[in-house]
């Protein structure tokens, strides 16, 4: 049992690979939706992904494994066939979101924690019986004054843990998504800090929690300046701070790490992660598992009309293969520019 989730968890970070988070919940992918003019229909949800997981290239070379919702992963294609063997024909995994939101946090205001433990056992089994091989649970963490507090950080850490836990026993290799948001004005040493505390916390409860850490993907945030803040960061300095926040709590039985892009562009969020396996000299694999940095560009040339689906399915690849350049190390900008050729 172990081996088998060892395999998943590899091959979830192949090399050259990422994972699409395809897991808007309703109330998220209308707000995308809102934005290019589509009203959120189940047919035009089902339109739109089904798009992404019919972009042949994307999926069979660079995307390793698909976040679904719930609604999506019990969806089926118009022509019958289930969304889920779409994903796998293309020799993807295909991965389900079961936290049940971020909350606000009795006791503890402006801070939250996110809920879904309850009944998470039975559903993950029907998840696995779905096709599931792979979870996602995020916590949240917001910078502000007076926040995150230790005892916010520690719920959220807590959770995250018991859900890898719970994932691991149903033979599910766990996502543990503990996202440091980038809203606000604070600075990239800010970030750092918070960060470092908050993986240090996470990694001690995964510890006490009794999770194999050669099962499970982290998909962590990546180490910038608020997206308010006056001086933003370079590339060099993102990558570097990153590696080593890292570097300091991660240990290298730890398969991958799959990051997130935050509200990053996406042509930042390529850039950062090349520059950083650039560096060099990592005890895991680096690689993406990006939402809006992979379907900010699909979205807007899809626009919910069906003469555009080529055009969203090219977008889609093109951004697909620049990260997967960036998690090889081989991204550039004159790759960047051969675009939608
Ligand atoms: P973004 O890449 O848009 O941050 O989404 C990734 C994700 O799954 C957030 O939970």
């Amino acid at each position: 049992m172990n081996a088998e989730l060892d395999a998943i968890a590899q091959k979830m970070v192949a090399d050259g690979k990422g994972i699409l988070a395809a897991d808007e919940s309703t109330s998220t992918i209308k707000k995308r939706f809102d934005a290019i003019g589509v009203e959120s229909t189940e047919d035009n949800r089902r339109d739109y992904r089904e798009m992404m997981f019919r972009s042949d290239e994307a999926m069979r070379d660079y995307i390793s494994g698909v976040i679904l919702f719930d609604e999506t992963i019990r969806q089926k294609a118009k022509d019958g066939t289930p969304l889920v063997q779409l994903i796998q024909n293309a020799g993807s995994i295909p991965g389900i979101k079961v936290d049940a939101g971020a909350k606000p946090m009795a006791g503890f205001p402006g801070e939250t924690i996110t809920e879904g433990l309850d009944g998470l056992a039975g559903r993950l089994k029907e998840y696995y019986d779905l096709g599931a091989r792979f979870a996602k649970w995020r916590g949240v963490i917001d910078i502000g004054a007076g926040i995150p507090t230790p005892g916010a950080v520690a719920a959220n850490a807590h959770a995250l843990a018991r859900y890898a836990a719970l994932c691991q026993e149903a033979n599910i290799v766990p996502i543990v998504e503990p996202e440091v948001l980038m809203d606000g004005d604070h600075g990239i040493e800010r970030c750092y800090e918070v960060t470092d505390y908050v993986l240090k916390v996470v990694f001690d409860e995964l510890y006490a929690q009794r999770v194999r850490l050669e099962g499970i993907v982290l998909k962590p945030n990546m180490i910038v300046p608020g997206k308010k803040a006056r001086t933003q960061a370079s590339i060099e300095e993102v990558a570097e701070k990153t590696v080593r926040v890292l570097k300091s709590h991660v240990p290298s039985t730890v398969p991958g790490i799959a990051f997130l892009s935050g509200g990053q562009s996406d042509q930042d969020a390529t850039a950062h992660l090349d520059a950083m396996v650039k560096l060099g000299n990592l005890p895991w694999k680096l690689t993406y598992s990006y939402g809006r940095a992979l379907q900010a560009a699909p979205q807007k040339a899809w626009a919910g009309k069906a003469e555009n689906v080529a055009a969203a399915q090219a977008a889609f690849t093109h951004r697909a293969r620049m990260n997967s350049l960036a998690a090889l190390g081989q991204w550039s900008a004159e790759q960047e520019a051969k675009k939608a050729a």
